[in-house]
């Protein structure tokens, strides 16, 4: 298998388009979890050049009987390590399991600032056996970055990786 990912120009569903087959090849016949991942977001990253992709992983929280989204594969800045269920973006697909779509990160109540560059923001949750098991967050410096296209095959994407 080459590692080389084709990278395209072309609207955002064409290089998708071009992305989603790619992340398949990719993940086929690995069944390392977090290889995975951080592949699925070494690719994302490179078709997209957005702020900060990364998955956050549902794991038992250090201090209680909880449970809590731990830091994952990410690419960007370093990040917050922690979120608790129904905090800031992450903790509010966690909750809902479904994908939050922010144009204005200062117009979410509660949104966790990891990044002051961060301006709009995309988050979908990883659902195994009806249960969220993890969540993909893009950030952008961008407001306004991320629309229904997103949502639609971020949400295929994750559906490729092997829980
Ligand atoms: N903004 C996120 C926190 C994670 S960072 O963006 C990487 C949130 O509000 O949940």
């Amino acid at each position: 298998m080459s590692e080389d990912l084709n990278i395209i120009s072309g609207t955002k569903a064409e290089q998708y388009e071009s992305l989603l087959p790619q992340i398949k090849g990719l993940l086929e016949g690995e069944p390392d979890v977090i290889a995975n991942l951080a592949n699925t977001v070494g690719a994302l990253k490179e078709q997209f050049q957005w702020l900060w992709i990364g998955f956050y992983l549902v794991k038992s929280a250090t201090t209680s009987k909880e449970e809590e989204l731990v830091l994952g594969p990410f690419q960007g800045p370093v990040a917050c390590t922690r979120i608790r269920k129904g905090k800031g973006v992450c903790g509010a697909s966690w909750e809902k399991a479904q994908t939050v779509v922010v144009p204005d990160v200062e117009k979410f109540p509660g949104h966790i600032a990891c990044s002051s560059l961060s301006r709009s923001e995309i988050v979908v949750p990883v659902i195994r056996n009806q249960k969220v098991v993890a969540v993909l967050d893009v950030d952008s410096e961008e407001m306004n970055q991320f629309d229904e296209t997103d949502k639609i095959y971020l949400e295929k994407i994750v559906e490729l990786i092997t829980f």
